[in-house]
Formats: structure tokens, sequence, C-alpha cells
């Protein structure tokens, strides 16, 4: 078993956390929270998605929140369910598409309305508009280790549309456990399967509805992966199912690679007080551990969290 040396984070808790939080939250705390994680080293980000506002009234700032991203630390990627999508995140300015399509049908049709043939349709267009752009695309397989419809999805599926990505020249894929039903072996067996397909950077996104995210994250590092979204305090899931499916916190993760020797560029300390301020904008106490039992050095602990350990 070789673990890499470095891993690369991509913070989704401004799209896949704010897009779920049952309040729209204030253009103005988002700013704040995507400035405080960019100020802890965060380097690549899903800002916001462009979708229907009507569908996702949480995310109806898109084009405002990337207007002001900071920049040039971060790339500010944002997710689109559409061509429609992608030309206003081109014209607001992102500098990468995160183009989600599901891995079974029945997923798609309700997250997006279409059939994957429907959605897969519109990649031509996305990806000739996003190269004379000169914008990155990444292609998000929702569902990847499971669906809530369907159970099973057969990585013959899977890898269908990683294919329709791949083959357009997609810069990055993102393997997604969409409402955490992945298990260990399931994430091993997919990661090496996808690893002897496709020469292409991908990324692991884990939900922890059972449980199971943080030790499928280990299973991925052992299978190869270097690269994981993660959300500030484990904010983030279904549209209107709040904590209940959280990702991954990010401060947690960044806590276990960095005491495994694993570097993530990220300072632990300020990524901690930007999720404290988080859960302070939210009003609400979130799913994160060690932003609650703090980092390892016992001072500084002390530093970001006041009670008795
Ligand atoms: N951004 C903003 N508006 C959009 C849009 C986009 N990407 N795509 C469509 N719209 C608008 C249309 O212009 C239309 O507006 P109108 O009613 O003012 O004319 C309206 O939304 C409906 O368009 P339609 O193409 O019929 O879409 P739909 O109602 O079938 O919904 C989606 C399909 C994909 C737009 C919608 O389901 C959606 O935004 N889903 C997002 C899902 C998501 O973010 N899930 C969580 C992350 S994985
Ligand atoms: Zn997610």
């Amino acid at each position: 078993m070789e673990l890499p040396n470095q891993v690369k984070i991509r913070e989704v808790a401004p799209r896949d956390g704010f897009q779920s939080w049952p309040d729209f939250v204030p253009t103005e705390h988002k700013r704040e929270i995507i400035a405080a994680a960019v100020d802890s080293g965060i380097q690549e980000m899903e800002t916001t998605s462009f979708v229907s506002p009507k569908a996702i009234p949480q995310m109806r700032d898109a084009a405002e929140v990337i207007q002001t991203a900071p920049r040039p630390a971060c790339l500010h990627f944002a997710l689109v369910p559409n061509l429609k999508g992608a030309q206003l995140a081109i014209e607001a300015g992102v500098d990468g598409l995160v183009v989600v399509i599901s891995s079974s049908e029945q997923h798609n049709m309700a997250n997006v309305r279409r059939s994957i043939k429907e959605s897969t349709a519109d990649l031509d267009e996305i990806f000739n508009l996003a190269r004379k752009k000169n914008r990155r695309v990444t292609g998000a397989l929702a569902v990847a280790f499971g669906c809530p419809y369907q159970g099973d999805v057969p990585t013959a599926d899977v890898f269908s549309l990683a294919e329709a990505f791949v083959s357009r020249g997609a810069d990055s894929l993102i393997l997604a456990d969409t409402t955490g039903m992945a298990t260990p072996p399931r994430v091993s067996r997919l990661v090496q399967d996808f690893r002897k397909q496709f020469n292409v950077d991908f990324s692991l996104h884990f939900h922890n509805n059972r449980g199971t995210a943080m030790t499928n994250l280990y299973a991925a590092l052992t299978a190869g992966a270097t690269v994981f979204d993660t959300a500030l305090g484990g904010i983030g899931g279904c549209p209107n199912v709040p904590l209940a499916a959280g990702n991954l916190p990010t401060e947690d993760v960044v806590y276990m690679l960095e005491d495994m020797g694993i570097e993530t560029g990220i300072n632990l300390l300020s990524l901690i007080q930007a999720a404290k301020l988080l859960e302070k904008r939210l009003g609400q106490t979130l799913p994160g551990q060690v932003m609650k039992s703090g980092p390892r050095d016992p001072g500084e602990a002390l530093k970001v969290c006041h009670h008795s350990l």
C-alpha cells in the first residue's frame, strides 16, 4: 500500500452546502466564508452553481458570488446542469465548469429532469464554448457508487458516462457518492478499475449519510486517489435535507491527512476558524468533529476550542 505525499482538496461547501441549506444564505455571508476558506489555503473550490432559480433558489446569486470571488489564490468552479448554465457561468467569469450528469437514469431525471442521453447531447456545445473561452471542464458523475432509486449502479454505466466526458477532452472527473451509499470495497474496486481504464485526473466526493465517508476516503487513498471534494463544517447534500447528508468536513480530512504525513497546503487552525465562522453565520451546530475537538497540539487546540478537552 503506497500513500501519496500530497493531496488536493476541492472545497465544495459554497456550492454543495449552501444549495442544500433550507434558508437562502445571504450573499455577504457566502463571500465571507469563501474568503476565509481561501485564506486558509484552499486552492480550488466549487463556489456556486448556475441552475434554475426555481429548482434551487439558494443559488440565485451565482453571478454575484463568482464576480467577487477571491483570485488568483483559488480557482473557482461552478456546477452546471445544462448548456444554459454553462453559458451563464462562463459569462460570469468562472475558471471552470463542473458539468453534472448522473450515472443512473432515474437520478438524472430527478435531478435535472432529463435522460442521460439528453444531458450528454449538450456536451459538444458545452465543451466548444469552454474551449473557446479557455475554461476548464470537469465532469461530475453523480450516484457513481449507488442510486437512491435504483440501488446498485453498474460500473459499465459509470464508465460510459465517464467516456462521454473523457472523449471530449475533460480536464478531470468527479466520482460522486451523492447519497452516501459507498463502502470501502466498492470504493477500492471502482477507483482501481477507473485508473486502469482512464488516464485523467479525478476526485472522490463522499457524503456521510451512512457514516462511511471517512473510511471511504481512506480506501480511495490506498487505491491511488489524490484529490478529494470536502466541505467546511461537513455541510452539504441533497437540497432540503440539511446535515443528515453532509460531505466530509474539510477540517476533519485535513487533520487526518496532515497527521498521516500527507500535505494539503492548508492551515488547519485557520480552516477551523473558517468552519466556526460558518457555524456562527448558519446559526446551527455543524457535523464537523475537529472544529469541536481541535487540532492535536494542546496549545493550538486551546487557541480555537474554548472548552475543556
Ligand atoms: N440556469 C438558470 N436558469 C435556467 C437554467 C440554468 N442552468 N436552466 C434552465 N433555466 C431556466 C429556463 O430558462 C426556464 O426559465 P423560465 O421559466 O423563466 O423560462 C426555467 O429554468 C425552466 O427551464 P427548463 O429547461 O424547462 O428546465 P426544467 O424546469 O426542466 O429544470 C434544470 C431543469 C436542470 C434547469 C433544473 O432541474 C435545475 O436547475 N436543476 C439543478 C439541480 C441541482 O443543482 N442539483 C443539485 C446539484 S447535483
Ligand atoms: Zn455532493
